[in-house]
């Protein structure tokens, strides 16, 4: 086999009608093709529910169209233009109530010159087009009226049940482009290929391809190993509006070619095969730097909420007995990482927190590489520090830098409210994008850090060491700290919140720093507020609730609240249940640093760990700080192969 071009790398190809121009291409450029047609072309004559309707709106029997989708529009549109005069159709429409559902219904609209007359604002799902339907139509209620909703793939059947129940009569108008072929069998063959990992290569040379072969392998119970199959292989787009569909399904597309023909496409990609496919075995994160902004497709955190349920982590948050102990790593995904590491060289910490893309990669990788129990959301508890006015940096070696107006007492009335919807959407969008993206099975957790931690990060404009500063401000002027404190948790409330909506399963809450206080001043100072944190979640998810070197203050932390306590590796596990009482989970606790170790020291210490938790339900293995920037990774991957292996009962 010759090694220049495809290299005899296995390409498998959906396009449909040039099937076999397609197989010769990469035949000659060296691949092996597998053809696996995924549509078959609707002639638009064939539309015939858009004939219907056409008739219907001509003798004037309806009273509102919503468009509810770009292609469809066109494609209705076009399909009439096969049978009636344009001029006639456009009259009739202009008669009507138009109902755009969102932008890109409404391009196509404004394109054809047909007046909208309303429009429904974002998100733009169901709910917002019955809400705008609600408003405005206090003069003219939809009892009564004919309703035509364009439809284009599946029916929405809760828009549908809701334009029914308010009395309208709906005319359902499905239009086609697309059927699947007719024989489905080379389809389906591909589609166990790639599950098994037998192919390199894909090649997309339209979005409706994309679309269909999900659409099928959902059909066949196949959509979730096909994604992961494809997210190891290398991924070929002919051009933005295709990768918009690859991306709307969890994946991004590893290649563009210069044209959007699918010959250039061929070409171009066969000569840069044998490197995307290094680069693809070398490391996940890669794939999604090239990823286009999202078109916004909507998660729906809640559906899949039940799939995750019984997951070994989420269980272990009850308290519930399992078979084997979980275990995911505090700053799993970090620079200890050489995915990490090859994307830092490339965007800014900042960067990365704030493109919702390259963080669910980020978070998704990491939890994929080490093979943990739960993926923890990429961002950092320092970024809400910018709604109150300081500016943020992250160094290369030296970590977070704030600069701008370190918190004096007599600021602190000053200080504004922390709003995170308005400062901060970007963490709630990288929330709904890894939960999107993120296997559905795998739980995620969101997190903040705490009000005492938080504000010692404001008061010293960066890490202490002995926290002089934070101390000076309790001891001078208590009245400003309280307040202080209190609107770090207001905002938090808020920010864990948002983060639940989205979809985080799990919130941890990191009080790091909290270990330089004494009992006392913990109770007094500290206690009230971390608690009215965890209070404002109104036990919607299990909450963690870290801090290190609170051994000598267990009891008193854990009052502030949590369904587990993380500990740090100062303190016995044995000891700290003590402490806490039996009716709580405890994390950790392994020490960072024994990660450094050789793999024998790394095996006995985990056993030891075990051991002390002697397999009480609601332990999560965990370190008891995050990971050292130092650790070899693959050290970090037999820690959690050793936590499965010797903790199985
Ligand atoms: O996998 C994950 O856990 C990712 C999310 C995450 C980060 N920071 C990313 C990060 C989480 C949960 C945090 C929490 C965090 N951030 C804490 C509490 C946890 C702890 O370890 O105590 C604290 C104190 C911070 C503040 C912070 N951010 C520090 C002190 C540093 C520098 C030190 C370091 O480890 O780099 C950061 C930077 C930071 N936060 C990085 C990452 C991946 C490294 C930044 C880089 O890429 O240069």
């Amino acid at each position: 086999m010759e090694e220049s071009g495809f290299g005899g790398a296995t390409v498998v190809s959906f396009e449909s009608r040039l099937a076999e121009a397609m197989a010769e291409s990469i035949r000659r450029r060296g691949g092996q093709p597998v053809s696996a047609p995924s549509l078959r072309e609707i002639p638009l004559g064939g539309n015939a529910e858009a004939f219907a309707f056409a008739e219907k709106l001509f003798a004037g029997r309806i009273d509102m169209v919503v468009c509810l989708t770009g292609v469809g529009t066109r494609i209705l549109l076009e399909a009439l233009a096969t049978r009636y005069e344009r001029q006639k159709v456009l009259e009739a429409l202009g008669r009507l109530t138009v109902v755009a559902r969102g932008p890109k219904p409404i391009r196509v609209l404004k394109e054809n010159a047909i007046p909208i007359t309303i429009s429904v604002p974002e998100p733009n799902t169901w709910e917002e087009i019955l809400q705008t339907l609600d408003q405005s139509s206090r003069g003219m209620s939809l009892a009564g009226k004919t309703v035509a909703v364009q439809e284009y793939g599946v029916s929405n059947e809760r828009f549908i049940t809701g334009l029914k129940q308010r009395g309208a009569n709906v005319l359902q108008v499905p239009v086609y482009r697309w059927a699947l072929p007719e024989d489905t069998q080379p389809l389906l063959s591909a589609i166990r290929r790639i599950a098994q990992g037998q192919i390199q290569v894909a090649l997309f040379t339209n979005a409706a391809q994309v679309d269909h072969l999900f659409r099928f392998a959902s059909g066949e119970g196949l959509e979730q190993p096909l994604r992961e199959g494809l997210r190891q292989m290398v991924i070929a787009s002919v051009g933005p509006i295709t990768s918009e569909a690859l991306q709307e399904h969890g994946l991004a597309a590893d290649f563009e070619p210069s044209h959007q023909k699918m010959g250039v496409l061929v070409n171009e990609l066969a000569d840069q095969t044998q490197e995307l496919i290094r680069e693809k075995r070398e490391g996940p994160i890669r794939r999604y730097v090239k990823v286009l902004p999202a078109a916004g497709g909507a998660a729906a955190p809640a559906v899949e909420r039940g799939m995750r349920k019984d997951s070994l982590f989420l269980k272990a948050c009850r308290r519930e007995p399992v078979p084997v102990t979980s275990v995911w790593v505090m700053r799993q995904a970090g620079r200890y990482l050489k995915d990490y590491r090859w994307i830092r060289n490339r965007v800014s910490f900042l960067e990365l927190c704030r493109s919702k893309e390259l963080a669910a990669e980020v978070a998704i990788a990491a939890a994929e590489r080490l093979k943990v129990d739960a993926a923890i959301l990429f961002s950092d508890i320092l970024l809400i520090v910018e709604p109150l006015g300081l500016t943020l940096e992250y160094g290369s070696e030296n970590g977070p830098v704030l600069s701008g107006q370190k918190a004096a007492p007599e600021d602190v009335d000053r200080l504004p409210e922390i709003e995170p919807a308005e400062s901060l959407p970007y963490v709630f969008e990288a929330v709904k994008t890894t939960r999107q993206w993120l296997n559905p099975a795998v739980p995620l957790i969101g997190f903040s850090g705490a009000p005492f931690t938080l504000a010692s990060y404001v008061i010293e404009g960066g890490a202490s060491r002995s926290f002089t500063q934070t101390k000076r401000f309790l001891y001078s002027d208590a009245g400003a700290w309280e307040a202080l404190l209190a609107k770090i948790a207001r905002g938090l409330i808020k920010y864990l919140n948002g983060q639940i909506d989205a979809g985080a399963d799990v919130v941890q809450i990191f009080d790091t720093w909290v270990g330089c206080l004494s009992p006392a001043e913990y109770e007094r100072h500290v206690l009230p507020h971390t608690r009215a944190v965890i209070e404002g979640l109104k036990g919607r998810v299990p909450v963690i609730h870290f801090g290190t070197g609170t051994a000598a203050f267990l009891s008193q932390f854990r009052r502030a609240g949590g369904d587990v306590i993380g500990v740090d590796s100062r303190v016995e596990l044995g000891h700290a249940w003590q402490a806490l009482g039996a009716d709580v989970g405890i994390q950790g606790n392994l020490d960072p640093t024994v990660l450094l170790a050789p793999r024998e020291r790394i095996r006995a210490e985990v056993q030891r760990i075990l051991q002390q938790a002697a397999g009480r339900p609601g332990h999560i293995f965990n370190l008891g700080h995050g990971v050292l920037p130092e650790t070899p990774e693959e050290n970090v991957i037999a820690m959690v192969e050793y936590v499965h292996e010797l903790s199985r009962r």
